[in-house]
């Protein structure tokens, strides 16, 4: 993490590092995989200002759906939760404001850090599909931006996003931007997609979470195929570097998820509510389903390996004793 953050301040972050444009002379397809999902990818593409049905209500605080899986609705009135009953509608409502808040900035990170693939990575066909992602990003930072502002409810970046975030952009080795980006975050997107942590509030985010985690499939499956087979031909000392990536960007990943923030918008105790946040079984269980297929990655990828394994244990985003065999 040797990037320097120069300028920062509430309305923009600079993140200053030194960084190797690479331009590819063989233009020839070396990888067609990664050129079948660029197909895949140009025919996909869809607007966030016309495919999306924006005349539906955004409303924050409306009554809220009666049937949910959100993980929210399922703690209240657990033991020690420390959500008064009557402040539960807000927590809810905040919950979604956070989220889509940091769904937002996560946008606009994947946007530059793949921006950042389109000029590092050495190979044509890996530049073609980056580019194709920058395109896919701009249109969910757009309708997520649209939407936070149609909300009126807004949160600045989380901490440890920014701080991972910031971490990615500086990054001048190429194979670590996709591990932070496409195997960690967005892998971690994807996985809150399919659980619907977002909650179905309305028929708007619901249209907005599916478009983007048709996208987001598409950009995990470019990581996974930039990558395969990689880290088989590093050196011990360049595999414990990503190894320590990986643990960095998970303790980063397990704070980012303490909802540090909403405890104390509503005006409640943050250290106990962080506290809560971290024992509560359901939110653990909740944790480690969004991690478990980015930890199928890490293990296909070679980066799983005992050390970062014990350290995703420690920080219950793996099941105790999960693994211990393989
Ligand atoms: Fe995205
Ligand atoms: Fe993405």
């Amino acid at each position: 993490m040797d990037q320097r953050e120069n300028e920062d301040n509430l309305e923009s972050t600079t993140v200053t590092s030194e960084i190797d444009t690479r331009f590819a002379w063989d233009y020839m397809s070396r990888s067609p995989k990664i050129r079948a999902l660029y197909e895949k990818g140009k025919a996909a593409q869809w607007n966030a200002v016309t495919d999306i049905e924006w005349s539906d209500d955004i409303e924050f605080g409306a009554p809220l759906p009666d049937v949910t899986n959100n993980s929210s609705v399922l703690m209240r009135g657990r033991p020690g939760c420390p959500i008064p009953d009557e402040l539960w509608h807000e927590f809810h409502w905040e919950c979604h404001a956070w989220l889509t808040s940091q769904f937002m900035h996560g946008e606009q990170g994947a946007l530059l850090a793949t921006a950042r693939l389109v000029e590092t990575v050495p190979d044509l066909d890996a530049k073609l599909y980056a580019a194709a992602q920058v395109a896919d990003e701009a249109r969910h930072v757009e309708a997520y931006a649209i939407y936070v502002r149609r909300l009126g409810h807004r949160y600045p970046v989380n901490p440890s996003l920014k701080q991972m975030l910031s971490s990615i952009t500086s990054e001048n080795r190429w194979d670590i931007i996709y591990l932070g980006m496409q195997v960690i975050i967005e892998g971690l997107a994807l996985a809150a997609f399919r659980l619907g942590t977002t909650g179905a509030v309305n028929a708007v985010i619901r249209q907005i979470n599916e478009l983007v985690a048709r996208d987001e499939a598409r950009h995990v499956a470019f990581g996974m195929l930039a990558l395969n087979g990689l880290y088989d031909q590093l050196t011990s000392r360049e595999r414990a570097e990503r190894e320590d990536f990986v643990m960095e960007a998970a303790l980063l990943t397990s704070r980012r998820l303490l909802l540090g923030e909403i405890w104390e918008r509503l005006g409640l105790d943050g250290r106990r509510g962080v506290e809560y946040a971290q024992r509560e079984p359901m939110m653990i269980d909740t944790r480690q389903l969004m991690f478990a297929r980015v930890a199928r990655n890490l293990q296909h990828l070679g980066v799983l390996t005992p050390r970062v394994r014990a350290h995703l244990r420690e920080l219950s985003l793996l099941p105790a004793g999960a693994g211990r065999t393989a």
